[in-house]
């Protein structure tokens, strides 16, 4: 049997979480599985064995944690993300109930019209920054509403968390920095996101109802109301802005999407392939297990290069050229299998919503100045500034 390949790559270098894609690229290269010699860690690379893993939560378990510090994974056991079947099933059907596609009727006329009302705003300004003026304003609005947390966590949601997912990576000094700031929104979740003090018809006033009732754990109610917030904010927030950036710089697939707005779907799709705001998680083998034809130990930790995956040459011809019209609906930014992502359609429905509102009123981004986010666990830009041309009612107008 073949020898794993070892790589002692570090993917948590500034210049790594900035632009890790050439490391990815040398991994792809290197085989199916990769020896990280830096983290104690098997990398997958390529779209295949991600997938199969994904898909395979016997084997491939998330149980025993999906991030890169043993230690963080120790604290994280038993959450959503970091459970298996039962146990997972239990708590994912009770967090999904508002998120299931059938509901997402009910949330929709709020998105639209808050959508309506910040583009509107956008346009008539001409110059924006895309990160706070634009993509912050669905979740943080509409979707810290929705789940009726008290008013004074609001100003805070977003510092919380970036600082869990800082922490998803190695022990470094970022994790350190992230750690006090985690440390009070577990805070606020046991004492402040209780019965009482948020609203009874949100979604955290939900969970609480089902544990009433024995659907879960009551103890297990404050983890799993961070899970409406940690992935749901900065996930989304990057994936609009990384998906304006490509536009300001694809113009032409910009007037595609213009011309026909049933390439919306596609769109969200190619954006989040080509960037995925999630790059990675990973799991643990319960068992010896042969991947791509090399044998990996039972309790060997493995990561899932998801944002790796989705730009596999084997996979995705022509991996890095943005086209909306590939419909590339395998790609795996919200992961696959028992874990796939349980907000993916509320993600879907808010960059929707908003690509349809700009497609109405904007004919071109002019990208003026961008700086990118550097986080453990989260990959995009941080800032984007942008300059529109806009249609107004009397045709068409350079705003600059
Ligand atoms: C574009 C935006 C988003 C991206 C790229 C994204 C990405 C992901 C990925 C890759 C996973 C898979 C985890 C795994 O396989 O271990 C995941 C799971 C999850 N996501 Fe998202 N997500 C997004 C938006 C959201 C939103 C809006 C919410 C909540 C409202 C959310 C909540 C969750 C939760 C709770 C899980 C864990 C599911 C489970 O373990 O069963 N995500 N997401």
């Amino acid at each position: 049997m073949p020898t794993i390949p070892s790589s002692d790559v570090d993917l948590y270098t500034e210049q790594a979480r900035i632009d890790p894609y050439p490391i990815y690229a040398q991994l792809r290269e290197l085989g199916p599985v990769v020896y990280l010699s830096q983290y104690d860690l098997y990398a997958l690379p390529r779209y295949d064995e991600v997938r199969a893993a994904s898909t395979d939560w016997r084997t491939f378990s998330s149980a025993r944690g999906v991030f890169v510090d043993p230690a963080v994974n120790a604290q994280l056991e038993g959450i959503t993300l970091c459970s298996d079947p039962p146990e997972h099933t239990a708590l994912r059907s009770v967090l999904g109930r508002p998120l299931r596609q059938d509901r997402m009727r009910e949330v929709t006329p709020r998105i639209e019209a808050e959508a309506d009302r910040v583009v509107g705003e956008l346009v008539e300004r001409g110059r924006f920054e895309v990160v706070t003026d634009l993509a912050e304003h669905l979740p943080m609005t509409v979707v810290s509403d929705l789940v009726g947390l008290p008013e004074h966590a609001r100003a805070k949601m977003l510092d919380w968390a970036a600082a869990i997912w800082d922490t998803q990576g190695p022990a470094d000094d970022r994790a350190a920095a992230a750690t006090p700031i985690v440390g009070e929104f577990l805070d606020f979740a046991v004492n402040d996101a209780v019965p009482g003090k948020i609203d009874p018809d949100g979604w955290a006033a939900h969970l609480y109802q089902a544990a009433d009732r024995g659907e879960i754990p009551r103890e297990k109610c404050p983890v799993v109301m961070l899970d409406y917030i940690t992935p749901s904010l900065d996930t989304t927030i990057l994936a609009i802005t990384n998906a304006i950036a490509l536009f300001a710089e694809h113009p032409d697939q910009w007037d595609l999407l213009r011309a026909d707005r049933s390439l919306i779907p596609h769109a969200i799709n190619e954006s989040l392939r080509l960037e995925s705001p999630v790059p990675q998680f990973s799991r643990v083998l319960t068992d010896d297990h042969e991947i791509g034809g090399v044998a990996l130990p039972a309790g060997a930790r493995v990561a899932l290069l998801y944002a790796s995956a989705n730009r596999d040459e084997r996979h995705y011809p022509d991996p890095t050229r943005f086209d909306i019209t590939r419909r590339p609906a395998d790609h795996l930014a919200f992961g696959r299998g028992e874990h796939v992502c349980v907000g993916m359609h509320l993600a879907r429905l808010e960059m929707g919503v908003l690509l349809e509102r700009l497609a109405d009123r904007v004919t071109r981004f002019h990208i003026r100045d961008s700086r990118p986010l550097i986080n453990n666990g989260l990959r995009g830009l941080d800032r984007l500034e942008v300059d529109i041309e806009s249609v107004r009612e009397h045709g068409r107008e350079l705003v600059r």
